[in-house]
């Protein structure tokens, strides 16, 4: 039985379809004083519990969750986990500082037999869980809202990281060239782009990346592109966190589009990675 966090209603449906799978009937309340309180009538051997986890509030409420199916009895509890959050703290970036993504990780493996996460920030964060965690690439769906007649397609990354996604995309759409640029990070919200001399006029680019944070990595990017006469530029991440006003940046940078996944249920979202989870239940 799939069992969904309030910020994954759409993706727990979605992989209950794909995988043939019932919806439990969870709701989500508050007190008074703010705390949360789910309620999961569940009589089930298995329960997958998927909850994506961009805020505290939804951290909380995972670990509800999870405590929820074990109170009933559930036998095995797989969570999947399409976004998670502070997985960017992978590290202690000064003396002082926790590992938060280490920390998150611990406090949900106590409550579940495995984890299956969605294109994590890092791969490394999968080894933080002490049960079986594996890391899905789903950034292929992306590829699919994407038209049919992109002129010469150029799939771009912003990061020699984030290559590989690239790839991905482009195998899925099934031609173009693939790139990466160079990125210094500024600030939390401002990005540098050194350029590459390959040729964008005229020609359709598709961003890839893992997050869309504050869209700074992707204005910066659009920018750049629009500059050189670039053709349309659609800018596709899994995780379209699309904080504070990364619409706007986007928007006035000069994109074409904003694809998203439901890793994040977002106006962006029109991918679903439900088909690459479902593989893996
Ligand atoms: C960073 O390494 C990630 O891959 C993304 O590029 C980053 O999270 C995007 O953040 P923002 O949208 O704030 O530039």
């Amino acid at each position: 039985m799939i069992v969904s966090g309030s910020a994954s209603q759409s993706l727990a449906a979605a992989l209950a379809a794909e995988a043939g799978l019932e919806l439990a009937p969870a709701t989500y309340d508050r007190f008074p004083d703010g705390e949360q309180l789910v309620t999961v009538p569940i009589d089930a051997d298995r329960a997958i519990v998927v909850a994506a986890t961009p805020t505290d509030a939804a951290c909380i409420e995972l670990l509800q969750l999870q405590d929820a199916v074990r109170e009933a009895g559930v036998g095995t509890t797989v969570t999947v986990i399409p976004y998670l959050g502070y997985a960017r703290q992978d590290e202690a970036f000064e003396a002082g500082q926790p590992v938060s993504a280490r920390a998150i990780a611990r406090a949900i493996s106590t409550g579940t037999d495995r984890v299956l996460l969605v294109n994590p920030h890092a791969a490394a964060v999968a080894e933080y869980f002490d049960v079986p965690a594996t890391s899905i690439d789903a950034a292929g769906c992306l590829a699919d809202p994407l038209p049919d007649d992109l002129a010469e397609p150029l799939f771009l990354a912003p990061d020699e990281n984030a290559q590989s996604l690239a790839e991905t995309v482009r195998d899925a759409y099934g031609a173009g060239e693939v790139e990466y640029l160079e990125k210094t990070r500024l600030s939390s919200t401002a990005v540098e782009i050194e350029w590459h001399d390959r040729r964008v006029a005229d020609r359709d680019v598709v961003l890839v990346d893992d997050i869309i944070a504050t869209g700074g990595t992707m204005s910066a990017a659009v920018s750049a592109l629009v500059e050189r006469g670039v053709g349309r530029v659609f800018a596709a991440g899994v995780h379209p966190v699309l904080a504070g006003n990364a619409r706007v940046k986007l928007a006035r940078a000069g994109v074409t589009a904003v694809i998203g996944t439901d890793t994040l249920e977002r106006a962006e979202t029109t991918a679903s990675v439900a088909p690459a989870v479902a593989e893996h239940l």
